[in-house]
């Protein structure tokens, strides 16, 4: 599979794209070519000083590598996606969108902050083309510890999405990263549950001195 990591170059893009890389072609996307070209080689490097096995990893603008992707993984900040996917639509055909996207904003605690939809990941699905599939996953896993390969991640992830075949997808790549557990967690207008645990493992983080939590349902 193709899979295109928008806004890749950030804390979480490289947790993915080190995962994914063994199996499937990334394109680390940017809005900066140079940056983009940059973080892949580094990433590139880091797998094959490792001795892991890398079908490819492409630095690539956002915006030309959509057109090409299987599957599309939203990887930017809340407060940059609805420009970013203005700009972007067009380039959209039928993919899988795949939004970890969280909306929180810190005051004296960390919040969700919902839009108007319910959630980041039906906000998102407004703003693109209705052949798009979007799949809500990945929200409460930290990028410190899906980028470090040594570790054993074992969390269960939640997907959420409408179309159940992509989400079957969503649940396969997840599958594919060692010790992710998929559960599905129905359909899309779910995601607000799995979003608003995000600023909730924050809280609990720091009000108890723990770090990087994630979740596993006992
Ligand atoms: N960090 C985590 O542990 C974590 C866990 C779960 C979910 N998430 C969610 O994953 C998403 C990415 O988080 P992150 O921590 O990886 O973010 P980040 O490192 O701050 O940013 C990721 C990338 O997004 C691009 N970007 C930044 N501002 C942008 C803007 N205004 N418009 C377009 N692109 C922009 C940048 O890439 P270029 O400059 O190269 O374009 C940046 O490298 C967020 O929505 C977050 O809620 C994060």
């Amino acid at each position: 599979m193709k899979i295109a990591i928008l806004g890749g170059t950030g804390s979480i893009g490289e947790g993915f794209a080190l995962r994914w890389a063994e199996k499937h072609d990334i394109l680390l996307c940017s809005r900066e070519i140079d940056k983009a070209v940059k973080t892949a080689e580094e990433y590139t490097s880091t797998l094959l000083g490792k001795g892991l096995l890398c079908c490819g990893i492409t630095g690539c603008k956002n915006e030309t590598a959509i057109g090409d992707a299987d599957l599309v993984v939203l990887s930017v900040p809340y407060g940059g996606v609805v420009p970013l996917l203005k700009s972007l639509k067009p380039f959209f055909k039928d993919q899988i969108v795949i939004s970890l996207v969280v909306p929180m904003k810190k005051n004296k605690w960390f919040e969700y902050t919902p839009p108007k939809q319910g959630s980041a990941a039906l906000e998102i699905k407004d703003h693109l083309p209705e052949s798009v599939k979007v799949i809500s996953a990945y929200h409460n896993i930290s990028a410190k510890k899906l980028a470090n390969l040594d570790l054993n991640l074992d969390y269960d992830v939640v997907v959420c999405g409408d179309d159940e075949d992509a989400k079957k997808t969503v649940m396969e790549l997840t599958r594919e990263i060692k010790n992710l557990h998929p559960l599905d967690g129905g359909g899309l207008s779910s995601s607000y549950m799995v979003e608003s645990l995000t600023p909730f493992l924050i809280n609990l983080s720091i009000r108890n001195g723990l770090s990087d939590l994630g979740v596993k349902f006992v």
